[in-house]
């Protein structure tokens, strides 16, 4: 298997010849090599070509190499963002020095590198570009149009919801939702520790107290026990979060709902298309929401759902979502309400991306499969959770690297990342979080969500990736963990 060299494999000093950077440039396998000083500093760059051009015009390969180095060469300060980055890859240049402040090249970037292998990326070659070329060539591009409708109604018979409303992204989804169900001061909603901050951002801004539980260590998501124990006469609703498409204990969070009359608002911006009991996620509480992000399971860009139990608190969220306008009489505002609307170009592509949904949750569990197999024999990692009465969407396939795995799951990112595996570490707890410590209770510990957050690393999930691909991630992982037992050994 083929793994990017680091830069220490590029670098030749500018004391030596042309045999010397030829050998350098076979066994880094990149083509190039980078001439640095005895400081260290970046002089030069040297290509195959070079040498080639070099020999050619009778130079001999014990030739001091420093007579035939390109001494203009495009290299950026390592703190360059990954965009421009990429913007001055092409065929010419195709490795580029990363530079520090002095001028020491201590990371590279080159077209192979820019292939990495990504956390997500979008499937968006079914319907998508007809539809919103539809879109386009009829001038329905703003949020009237048919495609919203027809998002709305599968999305609403998809998840067993009777209503359902497209908005602009997973966010307001949430806060929409808070919002029409009346929860606002005074009240307090119960979230998990475990989870993207947009889940309690939302309760913030509806002027509502968000009061922070710990999850479950086996679903990684709100532990109904914990929920149960932080009920006060203030309780207005609780917040499941279906976390990397595995979905929540939603028995028990119905019946602790039920008892104390709390109403139940489903975060499944995760787990579109995951199963609780044979019923998919969305269909229990009083609203659901979901998220079409670009890394989502199905993507609109940016775009969101929200689904309602009730008709009426449906009708109060269609206007909510248009400025609080009245639905029959034109600029006549009756409440203050928001444009959280979805425009038709979006819901086109939502359209598209949801005939593909069962295709792409089955593609989501086959990776889980490869990676649980692959990685169950590396030492000491934790796979990812399904309990038998879940069916898990594996939004993001993620684990857990216990102590035995020989390094901490930072460490594995930073190596993984040299070697062109992009990875993701869980969600910080938001109790960590300076804008949400003030939530904390008095007492309050969370222990499983801070186990959990400090150990898990989310791998390369899209529905495009290749077998080759996933080889070569768990290649990646096993490599890094047998040098570092290598390395305890010796
Ligand atoms: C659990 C959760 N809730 C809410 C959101 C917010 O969705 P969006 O990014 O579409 O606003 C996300 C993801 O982004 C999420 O993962």
């Amino acid at each position: 298997m083929s793994h990017s060299p680091s830069i220490a494999e590029l670098l030749i000093r500018d004391t030596l010849t042309i045999r010397d950077a030829l050998s350098v440039i076979d066994r880094n396998a990149q083509g190039v090599c980078f001439v640095v000083d005895p400081k260290g500093v970046l002089i030069g760059v040297l290509t195959d070509g070079d040498i080639r051009r070099a020999l050619i015009a009778g130079r001999t390969l014990d030739h001091p190499l420093i007579d035939v180095v390109q001494r203009k060469f495009t290299a950026l300060p390592v703190t360059t963002p990954v965009e421009h980055i990429q913007a001055k890859l092409n065929d010419t240049v195709r490795h580029i020095p990363l530079l520090d402040e002095q001028g020491v090249p201590v990371d590279f970037a080159s077209t192979r590198r820019a292939h990495r292998i990504q956390v997500m990326s979008p499937q968006l070659d079914g319907n998508e570009l007809a539809y919103v070329t539809e879109c386009l060539k009829t001038g329905w591009i703003s949020s009237q149009g048919a495609y919203v409708k027809k998002f709305e109604t599968q999305f609403a018979e998809r998840c067993a919801m009777p209503h359902a409303l497209a908005v602009s992204n997973g966010t307001v989804a949430i806060h929409l939702a808070l919002v029409a169900l009346g929860v606002g001061e005074g009240d307090e909603v119960i979230v998990p520790d475990l989870t993207f901050a947009a889940s309690i951002n939302t309760i913030i801004h509806a002027g509502a107290t968000p009061v922070i539980a710990d999850v479950d260590p086996i679903t990684w998501t709100l532990d109904p026990a914990e929920v149960e124990k932080l009920i006060t006469p203030r309780t207005k609703a609780i917040m499941p979060v279906h976390l990397y498409g595995h979905p929540c204990r939603m028995d028990e969070l119905m019946a602790i709902a039920k008892k104390h009359n709390l109403f139940v608002v489903e975060d499944s911006a995760e787990a579109l298309g995951a199963l609780y009991k044979g019923r998919p996620v969305g269909s229990f509480g009083d609203a659901a929401t979901f998220s079409f992000f670009g890394n989502k399971t199905i993507t609109t860009g940016e775009g969101g759902m929200v689904l309602f139990r009730d008709p009426v608190i449906a009708d109060r969220a269609i206007v909510l979502r248009d400025h609080g306008m009245d639905k029959q009489k034109r600029y006549w505002h009756q409440m203050v309400g928001y444009n959280y609307r979805m425009t038709n170009m979006q819901a086109a592509i939502g359209v598209a991306q949801l005939e593909r949904l069962d295709e792409f949750v089955q593609a989501k569990r086959r990776l889980a499969a490869i990676y649980n197999e692959g990685l169950s024999q590396l030492g000491d990692i934790g796979l990812p959770p399904e309990e038998t009465w879940a069916f898990n969407g594996f939004w993001l396939y993620s684990c857990l690297i216990g102590e035995g795995f020989g390094m901490k799951r930072d460490e594995l990112i930073e190596k993984m990342m040299k070697n062109g595996v992009e990875t993701r570490p869980l969600f910080y707890p938001l109790h960590e979080m300076p804008p949400y410590t003030k939530y904390i209770l008095p007492g309050q510990r969370f222990e499983v969500s801070t186990r959990l957050s400090q150990a898990g690393i989310s791998l390369p999930s899209s529905v495009t990736i290749t077998r080759e691909e996933q080889d070569s991630v768990i290649g990646s992982m096993r490599t890094i963990h047998d040098t570092r037992k290598l390395h305890v050994i010796v």
